[in-house]
């Protein structure tokens, strides 16, 4: 399928687990993909494997968490096309705590690196959307801002208004053709998940116990639901929130 042939797409967090297989998964099917990534050097890597592959794709090194760098990673997205067809806003981070144990730090940089960052490129991508008759926005939630796992009381709650700002992205712009939809994944083999079995003692095997369908989810797996998504498939899905969590959500 080349479900985004002449399609530009930027992916924020395109050197980490999800958003490298996202940007692989777009490019695989026709679109430039911008492989936006604080770590210049993983996002420089996923660049290349596409391009070895017969892909299309430009790493361009940006901190989200700065309200500049999101204006300049637009403005050198549509410089490449004079267009952005689709942003996937997937860079995200995970600091650990309750309450009392968070610091002030861990509070703030949550929700700059995890909010603020969809606020800011969402402001310098959406004029170009309007201008050019529409697009599409996936943004990155999590299972856990709609059922909150313990001790992530920062991460939980940016993910909570992750879906909320979906939902008012979503009402505001659809009369334009913008489809703004969040995908909320459960546990996910990554290095943010690996980091966090780590701190926890735990091993993926204990995580894999915990999901009803018997094993964590693979970030290709991520990679596809937000392929569809952003893809004229789903041309009357705006506003969603989808769980992608194989039963761990309901269980
Ligand atoms: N792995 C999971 O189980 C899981 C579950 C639910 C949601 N998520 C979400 O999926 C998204 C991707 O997570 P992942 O598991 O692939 O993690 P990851 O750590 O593998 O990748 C995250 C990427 O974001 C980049 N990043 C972090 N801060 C940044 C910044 N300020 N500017 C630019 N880039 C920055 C990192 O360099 C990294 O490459 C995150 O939003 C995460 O919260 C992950």
């Amino acid at each position: 399928m080349k479900r985004f042939e002449g399609k530009v797409a930027i992916v924020t967090g395109g050197g980490g687990g999800i958003g490298s297989a996202i940007s692989r998964r777009l490019a695989q099917e026709g679109a430039l993909v911008v492989v936006s990534d604080m770590n210049g050097e993983a996002a420089g890597v996923v660049a290349a494997d596409i391009e070895a592959v017969g892909g299309v794709a430009v790493a361009f090194a940006a901190d989200i968490s700065q309200k500049d760098a999101c204006f300049r990673l637009v403005e050198n997205a549509v410089a490449l096309k004079g267009r952005v067809d689709v942003l996937i806003n997937n860079a995200g981070i995970n600091r650990r705590g309750n309450l009392l144990s968070l610091t002030d730090d861990d509070w703030h940089v949550s929700f700059t690196v995890n909010l603020d960052s969809m606020f800011h490129l969402c402001r310098a991508v959406i004029p170009h959307m309007i201008a050019a008759g529409g697009g599409a926005i996936v943004n990155t939630a999590s299972q856990w801002g709609l059922y909150p796992a313990p001790n992530h009381i920062a991460y939980n709650t940016t993910k909570a208004a992750v879906a909320a700002f979906t939902q008012n992205l979503a009402r505001d712009y659809a009369p334009d053709k913008i489809r703004v939809n969040a995908v909320c994944p459960g546990e996910i083999h990554t290095p943010m998940l690996e980091a966090g079995v780590k701190r926890s003692g735990r091993t993926i095997a204990d995580l894999d116990k915990l999901v009803p369908f018997g094993r964590i989810g693979k970030p290709e797996e991520v990679a596809a639901l937000v392929a569809f998504l952003a893809s004229d498939e789903a041309a009357f899905m705006c506003g969603s929130l989808v769980e992608i969590t194989g039963a761990q959500a309901v269980a």
